[in-house]
Order: C-alpha cells, then sequence, then structure tokens
C-alpha cells in the first residue's frame, strides 16, 4: 500500500487492519508529504512490517527497495492518491520511492485518488487519469460528499472497506463461460433528410466497455452498436445499425438466441413522421417537426417467448432511484444500471461512470470508476442473479 500526501491518509490505517483482518501481508510505502499527516509508526504497528520512505535503501541486501518491493507486491493500492501522484505516474516519473515503485511493479495498480473537488475535475487530472487508466490501472473512486476542505463533491477518497473489497475481489473468472450475451451500446441516428439527423451524446464506450468485460467473463457476445468511433472488441460479433428500428430489428431477431440482453444503446426514442427525401430548404422563421414514438426494444425483448436475462439501463438527469425502479417494473426487467447524465464527468461520453443497479429485491451502488472496470463489476453482478435466477 502506498500513502501519498493527503489528509486522507488517516483512512489508511484502516485500509491496512481490514486487509490483514482479510489475512493479507501488507508492505506500506509512504511519501515525504504523507509523512507530514501520519506517523510511519501507526502503519508498522498495523501491518506489523516496517515502512518504506527511501527510494534508496541502504538496509535492502542490493540497496534497490523499490525493485524488492515491487517483485514482492501481488497488488499495489495507492490510497490516498493526491494530484500530484496521479500526474507523476500518469507521465512515467520516477522520482521518489512511491513513483519508482509502481514503474517497477508488473501487477496490477489500484490507485483511490483524494483531493479537493476543483483538482478532480480539472481538465489536466482527468486527462492524467484517462492516461493511467488507458495505462491498465485501476482506478477506485474517488466518492462524493463533503471534503476536509469544506467544499462539496468528487474527490473524497473512497471508504476503505469499500477500497478492501475491491482489492479483495479476484480478476474476472470465466463465470460467463458458454454464455450468450447481446449488447446494443451507442447512439441512434433519426434521419430528417439526405443530410441531417436526430442523434444523442451517446459514444458508445458503456456498452463496448461491456462487450469487453463479457469476453473477458467467458461469454460469447453480439454488439449491436449506433455509429461511434471505436474500434469494436476482437471476438464479438458486431452487427452495426443506425437507426432505432434497425436496431430494434437487430436485437429483437436474435435475443430469444441469447442467454443474456443489456441495452446500454441510447436509443431514440421518438423518430421524425417523415424522411424527407430531398435536402430540407430553409424559409420560414420557424418549423415545426412531427415525431413519433420508436418501439421500445428493451420492453420487447422482457415480452418474448424465450426471453433472455434482461438488463436495461436509465439514463437520468434527476430522480434517478425513482425512474429507474419505475423502468424496472414497467418494462419487467431482471436488472436496472441507473447512471447520471447532464452532468460533468459522467454517463454520456465520459471515461469514467458511476452506476446504481437495482433487481427486484435487491441493489447495489457500483462508485466512481473507469468504464472498463465499471463493467466488469456489473458483469460480475449480472452473472450472479442469473445464476440464481436460473438455479431458483
Ligand atoms: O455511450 P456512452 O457515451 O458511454 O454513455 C453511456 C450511456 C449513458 C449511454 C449508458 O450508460 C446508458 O445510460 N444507456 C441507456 C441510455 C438510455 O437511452 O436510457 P433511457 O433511460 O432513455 O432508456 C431506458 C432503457 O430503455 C435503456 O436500456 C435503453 O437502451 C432502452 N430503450 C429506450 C428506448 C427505446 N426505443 N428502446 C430501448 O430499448
Amino acid at each position: 500500500m502506498a500513502v501519498s500526501g493527503g489528509i486522507a491518509a488517516y483512512k489508511s490505517a484502516e485500509l491496512v487492519r481490514l486487509l490483514r483482518k482479510k489475512g493479507a501481508d501488507v508492505r506500506v510505502v509512504m511519501t515525504r508529504s504523507a509523512l507530514q499527516f501520519i506517523s510511519p509508526l501507526t502503519f508498522q504497528a498495523l501491518s506489523g512490517n516496517p515502512v518504506h520512505t527511501e527510494l534508496l535503501d541502504a538496509e535492502a541486501e542490493n540497496a534497490m527497495g523499490h525493485i524488492n518491493l515491487a517483485r514482492w507486491a501481488d497488488k499495489i493500492v495507492i490510497a490516498p492518491a493526491t494530484a500530484d501522484t496521479i500526474a507523476k505516474l500518469s507521465h512515467g516519473l520516477a522520482d521518489d520511492l512511491l513513483s519508482t515503485l509502481c514503474l517497477a511493479a508488473t501487477c496490477p495498480v489500484y490507485v483511490a485518488p483524494a483531493m479537493n473537488q476543483a483538482m478532480w475535475h480539472k481538465p489536466v487530472t482527468q486527462d492524467n487519469v484517462k492516461r493511467l487508466i488507458a495505462y491498465g490501472i485501476t482506478m477506485i473512486g474517488p466518492g462524493q460528499g463533503e471534503q476536509a476542505c469544506g467544499e462539496t463533491g468528487y474527490g473524497r477518497m473512497s471508504e476503505p472497506a469499500e477500497i478492501c473489497e475491491r482489492l479483495w475481489a479476484e480478476p474476472a473468472a470465466p463465470y460467463l463461460h458458454g454464455r450468450k450475451v447481446l449488447i446494443s451500446a451507442g447512439p441512434t441516428r433519426e434521419p430528417l433528410d439526405p443530410v441531417r439527423y436526430i442523434t444523442n451524446r451517446s459514444s458508445g464506450k458503456m456498452g463496448y466497455a461491456l462487450a469487453r468485460a463479457a469476453l473477458k467473463a467467458g461469454a460469447r457476445v453480439t454488439l449491436v452498436s449506433g455509429p461511434v468511433a471505436l474500434a469494436p472488441p476482437a471476438n464479438a460479433d458486431v452487427i452495426r445499425v443506425e437507426t432505432a428500428a434497425q436496431m430494434h430489428e437487430a436485437v429483437i431477431s436474435r435475443a430469444e438466441a441469447h442467454d443474456i440482453y443489456i441495452g446500454a444503446a441510447a436509443v431514440a426514442d421518438y423518430t421524425p413522421v417523415a424522411v424527407q427525401p430531398e435536402k430540407i430548404k430553409k424559409q420560414d422563421e420557424q418549423t415545426t417537426i412531427t415525431l413519433q414514438k420508436t418501439r421500445d426494444i428493451l420492453a420487447e425483448v422482457a415480452q418474448l417467448a424465450r426471453r433472455p436475462f434482461t438488463v436495461g439501463f436509465a439514463a437520468e438527469t434527476h430522480d434517478l432511484e425513482t425512474y429507474a425502479l419505475g423502468k424496472l417494473t414497467t418494462k419487467k426487467l431482471d436488472m436496472i444500471a441507473a447512471n447520471w447524465v447532464g452532468r460533468d464527468h459522467v454517463g454520456f461520453d465520459s471515461e469514467q461512470n458511476a452506476l446504481q443497479v437495482f433487481w427486484a429485491d435487491g441493489r447495489q451502488t457500483l462508485s466512481m470508476t473507469g468504464k472498463l472496470h465499471l463493467a466488469e463489476q456489473l458483469i460480475s453482478l449480472i452473472a450472479k442473479r442469473y445464476d440464481e435466477k436460473n438455479t431458483a
């Protein structure tokens, strides 16, 4: 466990205690500034191991403490990870023990950010986080709420119990082996004339991450994708569509041959009644487009005679839980994953997301993290519920 210098360092003591309770052997590395917030003696007492603070360790056999520690660790968690630490890691700097250790490590690295909400939302921090995710580092949090500086927002370090659970979770085993999973992703485009269309802000990142996570879990994946600028996951059967009607046809004709359907696409709720054969000319000051409802793909999948385990998404700007629970019941879903949209850095077109997942007799919050990591957690939850339903 690496501790960098933030007020949340006091929570890291509890994290060491929880990890030890689980049976982990914990070694703690502290940065210079972490030493200003908490004493190494606290970590030494809790971990039962000496605490490491210096890059060049005269007591290590080869004076290369960072290499020895990097070889020894099965997992590294940086909690709290300050904006400075995240910036260093994302640029491959190696000027202290923590950064050098991470550069030398070949094991999974987890980062639990903790900083003021404005620092977290700064584009430079978000770019650094994106880079870390792209390098395969897993973000845990941050959570939302009141901060030590008196402000409120994202930037609180996740609670030690949550970090501990996430570290303890085994890497994705092939728990969907042999299962067929159908996933819809991205937006739809509803044409007005040969050159214009109505669409939405979906990038397809969430749906594509779910496809990758399902493949990693051993499933055979069919991905019905609206127009997006993403490389398709290798090994998925990708069906490209443009309109809601095409997505409807692609999904409904395949759904009964799949075990699980996940509707992550942002399907247009309305489409123009008529597509003009020629470009609409600019004439009057105001104009009206008449729209008609599209068919609800998700609700129709849930009505099929051989319905797959049906998972919907709910994208909400307000009353998230009420609307999500409403969709769960009216569309007769097995599960629904609700996310906020219309806010910065979550939902549409962001690298990260957070979900509140509901089913008939349960719920789970999956806190803010990279979409791939979030997708792995959601797939694991779906697999558990799917098994429960099929063994009941
Ligand atoms: O693609 P990203 O940029 O990564 O963003 C991800 C996301 C925000 C698009 C995704 O996480 C998400 O929330 N997807 C669902 C968006 C949506 O359309 O939500 P909704 O609450 O309007 O619809 C509820 C459910 O009904 C969804 O599962 C949707 O796929 C489905 N639906 C809606 C209309 C329709 N005609 N047919 C449907 O199947």
